[in-house]
């Protein structure tokens, strides 16, 4: 079945949401090399854009979380599939994600790497639909606060689909 898509954000609207995350983080970061951790698989286009926009160098590492069961909402439990390759003791971290929605798979992400002593760690993330949060948790970097709705393009996907398109969009009647 084809879903129906609405534009939600351009590319020069991402373009200037990346840009200014990049800004902040280059600023904040000045004089250090933090390592920048993306979240399989959605986040992988956003990191790949913000990296490139930087004034600071940096390591990039990527984990995955699979909630388990199908579907577009969290299912509750929440498993690596992926794990780092780099050691975070002592390093300053940033989590860069797509989309954050309840908030669950973001905290337990954060305990895990919290265990592991870095020396410092923020979260970046892309969307932020901050009404839908059922935990509470800090973002560090917000590109686009949204309201509702299920997102794909610019990394972000829909039973594996759109992630190719360079725009982001809504689609329509699934909420
Ligand atoms: P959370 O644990 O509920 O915060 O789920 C966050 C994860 O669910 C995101 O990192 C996405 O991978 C996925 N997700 C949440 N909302 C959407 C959406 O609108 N489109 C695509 N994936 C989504
Ligand atoms: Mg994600």
């Amino acid at each position: 079945m084809e879903e129906k898509l609405k534009l939600l954000f351009s590319k020069v609207q991402i373009e200037e949401a990346v840009t200014r995350l990049a800004l902040q983080i280059s600023r904040d970061y000045e004089g250090k090399r933090p390592l920048l951790i993306g979240v399989l698989k959605g986040a992988f286009v956003f990191l790949a854009d913000l990296i490139r926009k930087l004034t600071i160098p940096v390591e990039v590492d990527f984990v995955r979380l699979s909630s388990y069961g199908l579907g577009s909402e969290s299912s509750g439990q929440v498993k690596f599939t992926k794990e780092l390759e780099t050691e975070i003791e002592g390093k300053d971290v940033i989590v860069v994600e797509d989309i954050i929605d309840t908030g669950l798979s973001l905290k337990v992400l954060i305990e895990a790497l919290k265990a592991r002593k870095p020396k410092s760690l923020r979260v970046c993330c892309l969307l932020d639909k901050k009404f839908r949060r059922t935990i509470p948790i800090e973002v560090d970097y917000v590109g686009f606060e949204i309201e509702q709705g299920f997102v794909v393009g610019y990394g972000i996907d829909y039973a594996e689909k759109y992630r190719e398109l360079p725009e982001i969009y809504v689609v329509e009647g699934k909420s």
